[in-house]
């Protein structure tokens, strides 16, 4: 390890979001010395006052904790990351409406790195990328800077598998994928992320890549089934909570789940990275189209129910992508809203979790013709929540709830048929 005492740190994590911040500040929280990096200096600013920008449970306290030791030590010129032994890439990886992965914010930070990369550095990608992604930077920067790879310069993926929200809860105890382009870059990926103490799986980039992305494409898939029933139900006049309950009741070979809006920043886009070289293309785009028709559904579904929306008030109760998140981003609430303001309805928001403000509940259901459970939030899942919709609603309004939150089993039910708050299954 002689010739690591070079560098001024032991690494770097390029990109501090909602993955690459929490990352950081574990590193340095198992005492490595750690440089983070990001382009965005709010970003930066609230990091060094000690408030994370984002919520992320335990995750602020971690901040006060390293803040404490000086750590970690932050800049926003990525060619500073050359300075640490590991770098490890948690920028942003998003589509582009072609169906096929946009790696611009990895290529610029490369771009940006390349002269400043010394023999004996790792460099890991965090980000979730398409098959190929890691030998192909391997490939762009020994064709540009002539580093033997695997011998001078060391390149692994380490996909990040942690659902949202659960980040200190699972850092130290889900496996974790190393695939590293050859074995001495596995090798190097490990050491660095056994700081952790969960099991290390080693495989190759290729397996790890999809190793990830059909871990998404699993859950975008399975919760797509359900809004489609959802949907089929309503065309033959049957419940779907009914449906489900006869397929899964004391049924031994696996089960299905609730219908509820199903996006977010990586289940929307994350499909597509297997899907821009598909053997069977349009499978997960169905897939997808399926979740993003549910909006429009829950939409026509109230119109059906109560007639026009114009000038009616209507609450959509959430914004954030999924439960006990502030994570509004690709949520589909936003959808819906667009949705519900071009029938010239008037939409009121609740979402207690989210920077964009918001009603509060009370405010947000008076007088409402319909209540739209968007977000499954614990809050919304209470007795309280439930009687302030049965009260404060206007008469012969409509509760949208495909989540079956307050368990009425019931995806479109008049407020006024609301039984008590039931357990929800
Ligand atoms: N958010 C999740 O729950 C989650 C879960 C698993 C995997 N992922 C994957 O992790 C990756 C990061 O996701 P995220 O949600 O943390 O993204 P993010 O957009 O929250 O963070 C990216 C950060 O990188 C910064 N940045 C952009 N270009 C930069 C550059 N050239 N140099 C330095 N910083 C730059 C941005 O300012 C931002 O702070 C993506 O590939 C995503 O698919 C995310």
């Amino acid at each position: 390890m002689g010739q690591e005492n070079r560098f001024q740190y032991d690494v770097a994590v390029v990109g501090l979001g909602r993955i690459g911040l929490p990352l950081a500040l574990s590193f340095a929280d198992r005492g490595l010395s750690v440089l983070g990096v990001d382009i965005d200096p709010a970003r930066l600013e609230a990091v060094a006052s000690g408030k994370l920008p984002f919520h992320e449970p335990g995750c602020e306290e971690l901040l006060g904790r390293v803040r404490a030791a000086g750590q970690p030590q932050l800049s926003e010129r990525v060619v500073d990351a050359a300075q640490a032994r590991d770098i490890v890439i948690t920028l942003g990886t998003p589509t582009f409406s072609h169906i096929e992965i946009d790696i611009s914010q990895i290529r610029r930070a490369l771009d940006d790195l390349m002269s400043y990369l010394q023999a004996g550095q790792l460099l890991v990608l965090r980000s979730t990328v398409a098959p190929g992604t890691t030998e192909f930077v391997a490939g762009y920067v020994h064709k540009r800077r002539g580093l033997l790879i695997d011998e001078e310069l060391f390149v692994a993926h380490v996909p990040e598998r942690i659902a949202a929200g659960r980040f200190l809860a699972e850092i130290d105890t889900l496996p974790c994928i190393v695939g590293g382009v050859g074995p001495a870059s596995t090798r190097r990926a490990a050491a660095l992320f056994s700081a952790f103490g969960a099991p290390i799986v080693e495989t190759t980039p290729v397996q790890a890549e999809l190793a990830k992305i059909w871990t998404n494409i699993l859950r975008y898939t399975q919760f797509a089934l359900p809004n489609l029933l959802m949907m089929d139900c309503e065309r033959y006049g049957a419940n779907v909570f009914e449906v489900i309950d006869l397929i899964n009741r004391d049924y031994p070979r696996g089960g299905i789940s609730n219908p509820g809006l199903t996006a977010g920043t990586c289940l929307r886009k994350d499909f597509a990275f297997s899907e821009e070289r598909s053997n069977a293309p349009g499978m997960l785009l169905a897939v997808s189209r399926v979740h993003e028709s549910v909006p429009l559904f829950l939409v026509e579904g109230i119109k059906r129910r109560i007639g026009s929306l114009s000038n009616r008030k209507v609450a959509v109760l959430g914004l954030a992508f999924k439960a006990d998140t502030d994570d509004e981003r690709d949520s589909l609430s936003h959808k819906l809203i667009r949705l519900l303001e071009r029938e010239l309805a008037d939409v009121a928001v609740c979402d207690p979790l989210v920077a964009t403000p918001t009603a509060p509940l009370a405010e947000a259901v008076r007088d409402a013709a319909a209540v739209v459970i968007a977000t499954n939030h614990s809050c919304f899942r209470t007795a309280e929540a439930l009687q302030t919709i049965l009260t404060a609603t206007a008469p012969g309004s409509l509760l949208v709830d495909p989540w079956n939150c307050f368990g009425q089993r019931c995806v479109f039910l008049p407020t006024a048929s609301l039984a008590p708050l039931q357990p929800s299954r």
